[in-house]
C-alpha cells in the first residue's frame, strides 16, 4: 500500500441496484479509484439481518459483483471481496459491541424504519448493524466512506466507537468522514416525492440491467404535470427528469430542455425520449459487460480481493487484541 488515505465502502447484495443507488453511491465508487486505496465489500452479513432464502442470497452475491465489476470497479485498482470471507469483521464487532451503548443504537433511524417494516423478526442481528458496519470501516482505518445520505447516522455512530475505543486504550482508529455526492436524491419515477425505491414498484425505478425498450418504456410513464410554470416552482416530477439529465451528464440537452421550459414551449414527450436515450447510453457498456463476466470470473476476483483485505485485517485485528488484552 502507498501514501494515499484508504477509503471504504460496503453494498448490501439485495440484487440488481437501480440508477438511484448507481448515482447515489456506486458511481462515485467508480469515480475515486485511483485517489484512494480503495476497499469494497459486499456485505452479506448485513444482508442476513432480513430473512433471505439461501439461494436468493448466493444469487444476489454474483449479481452484486457483476454489477459493481461493470460499472467500473476494476480489481487491479482496488479491493473488492466479499464479507463473510475475512472473519476480522465479526471479531471486532464483538469487541465493538462491548464498547457500544445500547442508547445509541436505539437512535438509529434505520433500524426503526426497518424494525417497523419487518415486525416478525426484529433480530439482533439488525439492532447491532451499525456496529458491524463500525467495524467495517475501523478493520482498515479507512478514512473516507463514500455513502448515501441514508448512512450519514451510521458513520456518526462509528466516529463514537472510534473515539470511545481511542480514549479507552489509547489511539488505534483514525476517524472516518464520509463522502456524500451531488445526486443525493434520485426520486422514484412514478411518486416524485419519494425517493427511488424498490419498495415503490416496478415504475419506481430503473435497474442498472433494464434493457433499453423497458428503460423507454418507464421514463415515459414517469410522472409530470400538466405544462410549464416558473422554474422555481417546477413540478417534483419535470425537476427529477431534469436532473436525472445532469447526473447523467447530458448538459446540454438540460440548457436545451430548459430554455424551452422557460419559454413554455417544452414538449414533455421530447424531454423523456431525450433522457431515455441519454440513461441509455451510460447502461449500454454496462448491460454488454455484465453479459460477459461469468460466475467463474467473479469467484477469482472476489478471492483474490480476500486475500488482499485478510493482510491488512490480520495486521489490524493483532493490533486490536494486544491492545484490549484477548491475548496469550
Ligand atoms: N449499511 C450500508 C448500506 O446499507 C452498507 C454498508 C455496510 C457499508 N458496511 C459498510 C457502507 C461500510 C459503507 C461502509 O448501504
Amino acid at each position: 500500500m502507498n501514501e494515499k488515505p484508504t477509503l471504504f465502502s460496503g453494498i448490501k447484495p439485495t440484487g440488481i441496484p437501480h440508477i438511484g443507488n448507481y448515482l447515489g453511491a456506486l458511481k462515485q465508487w467508480v469515480d475515486l479509484q485511483g485517489k484512494y486505496n480503495c476497499i469494497y465489500s459486499i456485505v452479506d452479513y448485513h444482508a442476513i439481518t432480513i430473512a433471505i432464502d439461501k439461494d436468493e442470497l448466493q444469487k444476489n452475491i454474483y449479481t452484486t459483483a457483476r454489477i459493481l465489476l461493470s460499472i467500473g470497479i476494476n480489481p487491479d485498482k482496488s479491493i473488492l471481496f466479499l464479507q463473510s470471507t475475512i472473519p476480522e469483521h465479526t471479531e471486532l464487532c464483538w469487541i465493538f459491541n462491548c464498547l457500544t451503548p445500547m442508547s445509541e443504537l436505539q437512535r438509529m433511524t434505520q433500524f426503526k424504519d426497518k424494525a417497523k417494516q419487518h415486525r416478525q423478526n426484529i433480530n439482533a442481528g439488525l439492532f447491532d448493524y451499525p456496529v458491524l458496519m463500525a467495524a467495517d470501516i475501523l478493520l482498515y482505518n479507512a478514512e473516507f466512506v463514500p455513502v448515501g445520505e441514508d448512512q450519514l447516522q451510521h458513520i456518526e455512530l462509528t466516529r463514537i466507537i472510534a473515539k470511545k475505543f481511542n480514549n479507552r486504550y489509547g489511539e488505534m482508529f483514525a476517524m472516518p468522514k464520509p463522502i456524500v455526492g451531488p445526486a443525493k436524491r434520485v426520486m422514484s419515477l412514478n411518486n416524485p416525492t419519494k425517493k427511488m425505491s424498490k419498495d415503490l414498484g416496478e415504475s419506481s425505478y430503473i435497474s442498472l440491467l433494464d434493457p433499453p425498450e423497458v428503460v423507454e418504456k418507464k421514463v415515459k410513464k414517469a410522472v409530470t404535470d400538466t405544462g410549464p410554470t416558473d422554474a422555481n416552482n417546477m413540478s417534483a416530477g419535470v425537476k427529477n427528469l431534469f436532473d436525472l439529465l445532469v447526473y447523467f451528464d447530458n448538459n446540454s440537452a438540460y440548457q436545451r430542455f430548459m430554455q424551452q421550459y422557460q419559454q413554455g414551449t417544452i414538449k414533455y414527450s421530447e424531454l423523456k425520449q431525450e433522457l431515455a436515450n441519454t440513461i441509455n447510453k451510460t447502461l449500454d457498456p454496462i448491460r454488454t459487460k455484465a453479459s460477459n463476466i461469468t460466475d467463474d470470473d467473479i469467484k477469482k476476483i472476489l478471492q483474490s480481493g480476500a486475500n488482499k483485505a485478510r493482510q491488512i485485517a490480520q495486521a489490524k485485528i493483532n493490533k486490536i487484541k494486544q491492545t484490549v488484552g484477548t491475548f496469550i
